[in-house]
């Protein structure tokens, strides 16, 4: 087996619960419809647990089709993990059947993938870990307000998981992705601009009340219009700065893997970039904003429609909570090259 010198992400794959759910069948729980949801974010459907499918059970779903091989090493990202505590990392390691190996949580909601891949990066690098499963997955869909006045973040999310392997890249290896570099940025000023801020440990004197139940603060709040304009101008700046800090510009990528979060932010950031439309890859319009999931969703459905050729530039890019805007560049290659 003959090691390469870089860091290679390979094994993509992801899983979704059987539920589909319509916006016509949202349009049974709120005031709203499949125009208004179509129009303004791309989404026509998505799909959502039945109980008691949770989270790391998602994400199980999905590293059990990545993982060929035994990990040294998992880190998982969500916003919605099973309990306050512990993390889905470790739940994820004990449904595997892995033995106690390290189990890393990353809370860096829309780009927890990113963030998570580049902490993989940087493990294997440091010759930390030899094969890292990382892992990103949400169950939003118990924690939506589904009534007419949660009706602006209900119908973009949908529950899902994504996974993949990252390690050396070797000549066992069949179709990867080389990981070259990211960037990746947080600003706590803008936190309450999308969030979820109950229950938690700022609230005396208990955490959570009747009060803050029927108040509607424990569901995800957001600015629309603020988080909208960031997400465009973020996600464009990043890409351009990524790319620049490697010698590249927009025209030398192949496929841009974006975030999901509204299919008219990822038209934007690529006519901003000056990609034609089929040049950016959506998958919000089956998926919705599966947030910490819509990477290695968009990279396993990418790899199944066989867009990529030998030696093609992939960027990757994401905006969410925290704000955190980040992006990734990966090259994709059919087998392994000779170097
Ligand atoms: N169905 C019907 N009408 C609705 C709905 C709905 N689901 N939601 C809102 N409306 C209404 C509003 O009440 C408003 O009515 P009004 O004019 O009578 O007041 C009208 O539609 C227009 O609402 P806007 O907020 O102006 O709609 P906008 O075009 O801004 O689209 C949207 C809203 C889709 C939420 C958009 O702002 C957006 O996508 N923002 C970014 C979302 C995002 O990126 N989130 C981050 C991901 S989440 C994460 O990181 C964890």
């Amino acid at each position: 087996m003959t090691e390469s010198s870089y860091i290679a992400a390979h094994s993509f794959a992801f899983s979704v619960p059987p539920r589909r759910v319509s916006n016509d069948d949202l349009s049974t729980l709120m005031d709203t419809s499949d125009e208004w949801i179509r129009q303004r974010t791309g989404i026509a459907q998505r799909y959502w647990v039945d109980p008691p499918t949770t989270t790391s059970d998602l994400g199980v779903a999905s590293a059990r089709q990545s993982c060929t091989g035994q990990p040294d090493a998992l880190i998982a990202a969500t916003l919605s993990p099973d309990y306050c505590f512990p993390g889905i990392g470790v739940l994820i390691q004990h449904k595997l059947g892995l033995p106690p190996i390290p189990a890393f949580d990353v809370r860096n909601q829309c780009c927890g993938f990113l963030y998570a891949l580049q902490m993989a990066q940087a493990f294997i690098a440091a010759s930390m870990y030899q094969r890292i499963l990382v892992v990103g997955a949400e169950v939003h869909s118990t924690g939506l307000d589904v009534s007419t006045r949660g009706r602006d973040i209900a119908v973009l999310f949908g529950d899902g998981a994504g996974s993949c392997i990252v390690e050396r890249g070797n000549s066992s290896q069949a179709e990867h992705f080389e990981v070259i570099g990211f960037e990746l940025h947080g600003d706590g000023k803008y936190a309450s601009e999308l969030w979820c801020e109950h229950p938690g440990s700022a609230h005396f004197p208990v955490r959570i009340t009747r009060e803050l139940v029927e108040s509607g603060k424990i569901f995800p709040a957001m600015n629309g219009k603020k988080v909208f304009e960031h997400a465009v101008r973020g996600m464009t700046e990043v890409s351009r700065s990524l790319l620049t800090s490697h010698g590249l510009s927009p025209s030398d990528v192949r496929l841009v893997v974006p975030h999901q979060a509204n299919l008219r932010i990822n038209q934007l950031v690529g006519s901003e970039l000056g990609l034609p439309a089929d040049r950016v890859f959506n998958t919000i319009q089956e998926f919705g904003n599966t947030t910490a999931a819509t990477i290695p969703i968009g990279l396993t459905k990418a790899l199944q429609a066989r867009l990529l050729q030998q030696g093609d530039l992939v960027l990757l890019c994401a905006f969410g909570s925290g704000f955190t805007w980040g992006a990734g560049l990966l090259r994709y290659h059919s087998a392994l090259p000779e170097r």
